[in-house]
């Protein structure tokens, strides 16, 4: 079969069906009192039909706005993706360094949802610095890959000090990341 065919798994299991769920009704998961047991579905991705707290507090519109992260917390994690991506670059790991540069990407489209006083720039930044970047990690040329690297972080800085934190200048970690093997993967082509 192919994985077209495949029937798609149901976000719920329907009404008297088998396991954990069996017997449940959509009703069920609007009672008040089956709130504070919704969990997100994790094989499914399909999130509680109502933004409830364990403790069955429901929250406002401004109480999720506050818990979305902006750049104070994405920044560090796209400096590790970052960081990761040049060693594994470095070490001709180019499915890895691919990866960890596509991660980085999705960060920065989560920072212009979330922050979007920054869609300009981020924008230009992720086509006109990651984008050679990216044709560089495609070719798997590290020359180009490692002149367009300095470049992107000069850039990054340059941001930075744009919007006034320029006391905040990101440099390359001088050692390889050292939760990661950078060997080539034989299997990843
Ligand atoms: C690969 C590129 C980039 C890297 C590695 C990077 C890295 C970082 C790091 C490590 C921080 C400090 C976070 C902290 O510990 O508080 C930061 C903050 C920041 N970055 Fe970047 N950055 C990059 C690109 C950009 C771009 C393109 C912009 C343009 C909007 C930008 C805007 C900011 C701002 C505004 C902050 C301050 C966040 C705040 O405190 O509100 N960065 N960055």
């Amino acid at each position: 079969m192919c994985s077209r065919d495949r029937p798609i798994r149901p976000a719920r299991p329907p009404s008297g069906g088998r396991g954990a769920h069996a017997g449940t009704t959509v009703a069920d998961y609007t009672r008040p009192q089956m709130m504070n047991r919704q969990k997100i579905d994790y094989d499914t991705g399909t999130p509680p039909a109502a933004t409830t707290t364990g403790s069955g507090h429901e929250m406002t519109p401004a109480e999720l706005f506050a818990l979305q992260p902006g750049l104070a917390r994405l920044m560090p994690e796209i400096g590790v993706r970052f960081w990761k991506c040049y060693y594994a670059a470095r070490a001709a790991n180019w499915a890895l360094a691919s990866w960890q540069m596509r991660e980085m990407k999705k960060l920065f489209r989560l920072a212009r949802v979330t922050r979007p006083r920054y869609v300009e720039d981020i924008d230009a930044y992720l086509s006109d610095v990651l984008g050679p970047l990216t044709a560089a990690l495609d070719q798997q040329d590290f020359d180009s890959f490692d002149r367009n690297y300095r470049a992107a972080i000069t850039s990054a800085n340059d941001y930075h000090d744009k919007w006034k934190k320029g006391y905040i200048v990101w440099k390359l970690p001088d050692e390889p990341p050292p939760d990661l093997d950078l060997t080539p993967h034989p299997s990843a082509g």
